[in-house]
């Protein structure tokens, strides 16, 4: 069986936000498969801030991409091909695809693929049902222990891990408040739970939190770090949790490691913890948070949207829109 696939390479280390030109479109015909290989059609593609951090030539979790490599990207795909004992053709598949039509691969610890129940539809098995409702379910249900009655605050609060926090938070009883972009986003976390939102692009989060957060703040599920996760230090309660998800306002998109808060103290006087997670380490015995986030999606206690970009040759302006803000929800790309 021939076939052609396309795929993004890297070409140069982008600065900032990134252009098409720091890539290159490349068409290719696939060589046959070999003895432990899977073909995979990929389907949908992931998109996430990480991603980013993986073309800066700088150390990470996983090595940075090099010259010449696909883009990484996790994705969904279906087998059309197999020579692995694992794997058999049609299987729907999770990994780390590519931006990439098709996936050639031996199947790795490294590429995290399994094979995914093909009874969701897919843009809910890369959002809630993935690695994002993963990292907001451990983050805050196991790491940040929110008890009834605390006032919990979620910086993104309108993206995908953030807004699954924001609902998973109220379900735990919480006092809910989010930090989002733009009167859309403020007015959608309204929709499904917040107690309470603070425009960050139209207002002074230094100015309105300490109006909201009249009993201090137990728990910072924060996505963004800088200037906002400073100020909100100055308002933690005795024995807070922050937890330290991602930074996004800083660091993703330079080449220079992210400034940190200038009053650590506040975590002295407060005996508070501040904490930094990874969903890599929650996913292989992520069975628990998988069948409560089921439930709770079924009951229709947990909204989610998903923003679906389509088409492979416009990868790179799809990954900028978590950077400016212009996803309204879990990013993704059909292809
Ligand atoms: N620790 C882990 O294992 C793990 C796993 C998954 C995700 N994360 C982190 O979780 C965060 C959210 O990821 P996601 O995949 O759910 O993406 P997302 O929240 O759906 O999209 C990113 C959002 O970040 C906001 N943003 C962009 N630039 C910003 C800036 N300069 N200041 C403040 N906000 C900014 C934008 O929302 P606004 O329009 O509101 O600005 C944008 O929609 C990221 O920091 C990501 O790295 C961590």
């Amino acid at each position: 069986m021939m076939i052609k696939n396309k795929k993004w390479i890297l070409k140069e280390r982008p600065i900032g936000l990134v252009k098409d030109s720091d890539f290159e479109l490349v068409n290719e015909e696939l060589p046959a498969i070999n003895e432990g290989e899977i073909l995979i059609e990929n389907i949908y593609l992931s998109f996430d801030p990480t991603q980013r951090s993986w073309l800066n030539d700088v150390p990470g979790y996983l090595p940075p991409v090099q010259i010449d490599e696909v883009v990484r990207s996790g994705g969904i795909g279906r087998v059309i091909d197999s020579k692995n004992p694992d794997y058999k053709t049609g299987d729907l598949t999770f990994g780390l695809v590519g931006w990439q039509t098709h996936c050639l691969t031996k199947p790795s610890v490294e590429d995290r693929f399994r094979v995914i129940p093909d009874l969701l539809p897919m843009p809910t098995m890369l959002n809630v049902m993935g690695s994002t409702g993963i990292t907001a379910y451990y983050g805050l249900v196991e790491l940040g222990k929110p008890k009834s009655g605390e006032t919990v605050l979620v910086s993104g609060a309108a993206g995908a891990t953030g807004s699954v926090v924001v609902q998973i938070a109220k379900l735990k009883g919480c006092h809910v408040i989010g930090i989002a972009g733009g009167k859309e986003k403020c007015d959608w976390l309204k929709s499904i739970g917040a107690d309470d939102v603070i425009d960050y692009k139209n207002y002074d989060v230094h100015k309105e939190l300490p109006k909201v957060a009249k009993n201090g703040i137990d728990i910072y599920f924060d996505n963004v770090g800088g200037e906002i996760l400073e100020t909100v230090l100055e308002l933690i309660n005795i024995n807070a949790r922050v937890l330290l998800c991602g930074g996004i306002s800083s660091g993703y998109n330079s080449t220079r490691p992210a400034d940190g808060p200038n009053n650590l103290f506040s975590l002295i006087i407060k005996r508070a913890t501040m904490q930094g997670f990874l969903v890599l380490d929650y996913l292989p015995n992520s069975e628990k948070a998988l069948e409560e986030i089921a439930t709770w999606v079924l009951e229709g206690k947990l909204q989610h949207r998903e923003d679906i970009q389509e088409g492979i040759e416009n990868c790179p302006q799809t990954l900028n829109r978590l950077f400016t803000g212009e996803n309204k929800g879990k990013q993704l790309l059909k292809i």
